[in-house]
């Protein structure tokens, strides 16, 4: 199976089983304070490969002032992230596909306080991925934070073992509970390959490309196994 995120099931799929991602909401806490840090309400915010919304309404429900440019390539994740946020004032939604060289000078016609992302830059190619972080630092105001709720590699084959575990019990456990008797291993089943389009990279090895390219204070500020949260601010 190939998930194609421009597949309304896959769309579907992802949207309603995120909640199971264990540690969701601190990863949301850790990501507003960092953009909290950078010392003034953003005037503008981008949020990357945004799915349905989630993280950049969660940016726009503390600073709804705010222009929030929610982004993604994926049509019916676009048409999600309307039926969410459509009506909302500073909220634009557009159509841009972050493999292309130059995406963050399209997106940002003036420089923007802060950029984030979730569980989507995980699928370029790895060279994209570290070519994609130099564009956000260059549209970013000084001071402007960037910030990733990112999907990433273990560093070993023991710790991706638990991981998993632990994601597979949590859903089966959730289904379970709302009427759907499910085993981990049925879940198993259909999340895995689902696993397969995923380009993951070590969040070490992403904090230090960061620092590499001059964005101050990167740093891995959550982590949960696979899961972590990520970035740094362009120096003032
Ligand atoms: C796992 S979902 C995460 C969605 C959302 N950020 C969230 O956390 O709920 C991955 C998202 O990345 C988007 N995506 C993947 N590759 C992309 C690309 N090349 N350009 C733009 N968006 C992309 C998908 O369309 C999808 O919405």
């Amino acid at each position: 199976m190939t998930v194609t995120w421009k597949d309304e099931d896959a769309a579907n799929h992802f949207v309603s089983n995120r909640e199971h991602i264990p540690c969701m909401e601190y990863m949301f806490e850790a990501a507003l304070r960092m953009v909290r840090d950078i010392g003034r309400p953003p005037r503008r915010i981008v949020d990357l490969g945004c799915g349905s919304g989630a993280t950049g309404g969660a940016m726009h429900r503390v600073w709804p002032d705010a222009q929030l440019v929610l982004a993604d390539y994926s049509p019916p994740m676009l048409k999600l992230a309307r039926e969410n946020y459509g009506g909302e004032e500073n909220v634009t939604i557009v159509e841009a596909d972050l493999i292309d060289p130059g995406v963050m000078r399209r997106l940002c016609s003036e420089p923007v306080d802060a950029v984030v992302s979730s569980a989507a830059i995980h699928h370029l190619p790895r060279e994209r991925q570290r070519a994609l972080y130099e564009e956000v630092l260059d549209v970013l105001t000084p001071g402007g934070a960037f910030v990733n709720i990112e999907h990433t590699a273990s560093a070993c084959d023991r710790t991706e073992a638990i991981w998993w575990r632990w994601f597979y019990d949590k859903m089966a456990e959730s289904r379970s509970a709302t009427g759907t008797p499910t085993t981990w291993e049925q879940v198993r089943d259909e999340i895995a390959p689902r696993q397969e389009v995923n380009i993951l990279t070590r969040v070490d090895t992403q904090v230090r490309w960061l620092r590499d390219m001059g964005y101050e204070d990167a740093d891995c500020v959550f982590k949960v196994f696979e899961m972590a949260v990520f970035g740094g601010y362009k120096p003032a």
